[in-house]
Order: structure tokens, then sequence, then C-alpha cells
């Protein structure tokens, strides 16, 4: 199986925050290089502590977390404590962070990183607003042909989760998307299509749970938090969990199945943050995204949780 070399560009969040931690669970599949964070679910401030807790928490504080954008390109941040709680990563006690936040902005430190190693061999994996990246893509024009692709989660075919037209990811800085939908690296993207098959019910909060170390009780802690609110909503056997697909799609590809579309962002307006996907290719665009849409849902929690149990 290929390994990857990753930057997780995140904005912690509970779902973030597993995704980080199958990315540590998996190192024959990925090398972490850094942690960039980004506004997004909570501020600024509570989501790159979040990151570096999340750090500790898996004995892991020696990678880097670059602290990036507190808002939007153009927009006034929209956050999310309905969903995350006050601190973003309710649901658990987590440890305070052994380390500070390395020097450098974010999108500076994804520039530097990508730019000094060799084409193609840096994956940009993205679970929160695109902000960082979209200003990395800005001020260093010969990123996105560096990068060996975007993997990120955000979008949707069919309904949003903020408005009925649009994602949070999206809908958070929908110019940011637009200009990482118009760059020229592969992207494979994980919208709600897909993510929403992706459900912690409750035997698989249990088994994870079940696993008994720290990190593994800490994780059931925040899934459990996390999923009330969209099990309440959506009226499912369990909340659905996003982030975590990015990381497992790279650990092991064949989970999930998805088509090359043409995809547009809606930027203004009532829909903005839309995804616009063109499934049938109906303009007769060349395809700018891979878009998930089916998921192997039994065998993504078999592989989360023999993950956790490694940390
Ligand atoms: C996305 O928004 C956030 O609430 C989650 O962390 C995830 O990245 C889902 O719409
Ligand atoms: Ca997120």
């Amino acid at each position: 199986m290929a390994r990857h070399t990753i930057i997780l560009d995140c904005d912690p969040g509970q779902d973030d925050a597993i995704a980080l931690l199958l990315a540590l669970a998996s190192p024959d599949e990925i090398e972490l290089l850094a942690v960039t964070a980004v506004a997004g679910n909570v501020p600024l401030r509570l989501t790159e502590g979040n990151a570096r807790r999340v750090l500790t928490l898996a004995g892991r504080s020696e990678v880097p977390v670059h602290v990036g954008c507190d808002r939007p390109l153009l927009r006034p941040l929209e956050t999310a404590e309905y969903v995350h709680g006050a601190t973003g990563l309710d649901g658990a006690e987590l440890p305070p962070p052994a380390a500070g936040p390395a020097p450098g902005h974010a999108a500076d430190a994804m520039i530097a990183l990508v730019m000094s190693r060799p084409a193609g061999t840096v994956t940009l994996c993205a679970t929160g607003p695109l902000t960082n990246l979209a200003l990395a893509l800005r001020k260093e024009p010969r990123l996105a042909e560096r990068l060996a692709g975007i993997v990120l989660m955000g979008g949707a075919i069919e309904l949003g989760n903020v408005t009925p037209a649009a994602e949070f990811n999206i809908y958070v800085d929908p110019h940011a998307a637009d200009i990482v939908f118009g760059c020229a690296a592969p992207i494979t993207m994980f919208g709600l299509d897909v993510t929403h098959k992706v459900l912690v019910t409750e035997p698989r909060l249990r088994a994870i749970e079940a696993i008994g170390t720290p990190v593994a009780r800490a994780a059931a802690g925040l899934l459990d938090f996390y999923s009330r609110f969209d099990r309440d909503r959506y009226g499912e056997p369990g909340g659905p969990l996003h982030d975590p697909c990015v990381i497992a799609h790279l650990v092991d590809p064949s989970l999930f199945r998805g088509k090359a579309c043409p995809v547009m962002i809606e930027r203004e307006g009532v829909c903005a943050g839309r995804t616009v996907v063109d499934w049938w290719n109906m303009h007769r665009h060349p395809p700018t995204a891979t878009v998930m849409r089916d998921v192997d849902a039994d065998r993504f929690f078999k592989l989360l949780t023999e993950r956790l149990a490694r940390l």
C-alpha cells in the first residue's frame, strides 16, 4: 500500500480530532508533516489549541501545529458551537498541550513544506474551511502543481447541513473554496452524501469505548457528544462522522467509491457555499474533483477501531 506524506489542515472539532488520531495511528500509510489550524467549528484560538491537545493525548506533541487564518477571506466567521460545544472538543477531558504552536503562519508552512520536497510527494488534507489553503495557493502559484493532491471534507451533491444549499466547511468560506476547486491539483471531495453513510451507531461507539485505553475513552467521549446534535436532527441511528473519511481514504482507498466530476462553487446569495456537482457532466466541462458518494461503513469502523487501539 502507498505511503502518503500529508499536511492536515483542520478546525478541531471532534471529528477533526478523530481524523488526526487516525492519521497518527497509521504510520505505515501516513507520514504527518504538520498540522495547520484554521478558524471554523470554533474560533482559531480554540482550534489550534485543540490540535495541540489531541497531539499531546496521543503522545505526539512534537508534530508542529501552525496557526492560520482567524476568519474567512471575505465573510465574517460563523462557528458551530451548537454542534461541537463551547470548546470545540466537548465530551472528553483532554490534557493541556505539551508544546506551543510552531512558528510561521499555516499558509507559509504549507508552502515551505511542499516546495522544499520533490513535486507530487505531499498531499494536502483539509477538514475545515479552506481559508488557509486558498491563501497558500494565492501566495505561491506553483503550489497546486507541486501537490500530489488535495483530499478534503466539504460540500454536498444533495442537501447542505448549515443551509438547505450548503455544507459547513464550504459555507464558512465559499470564496476560499472557489479558489481551491479552481486550482490545478487533483482534488478528492468527501461531501455529506458519503459522510452521512458513516454513522456513529451505539454498537460502533461501544466497540471504540471497549478498547479501554485513555485515547479510546477520549475518542468515545468526543464521538458521543458530537453525534447528539445530528442524531436528533436527522433521526438516524447515529451521527455522521465526516472528517476521518479523508484519512481513511488514504489508508484504504477501497473503502470509498465516487467519480470525477466538474464542481462549481456558489459564492454569494441564498445558495452561498453550495457545491454544484455536475455528476452527469451536463455542461461537458472537464472534471475538477473526484466526488465520493459511497462507502463500506462497516469496514470503515473496523479500520477506525483497530487503529485507535494502537494509540
Ligand atoms: C464539517 O463541518 C464541521 O462541523 C465538521 O468538523 C466537518 O468538517 C461537516 O459539515
Ligand atoms: Ca472539521
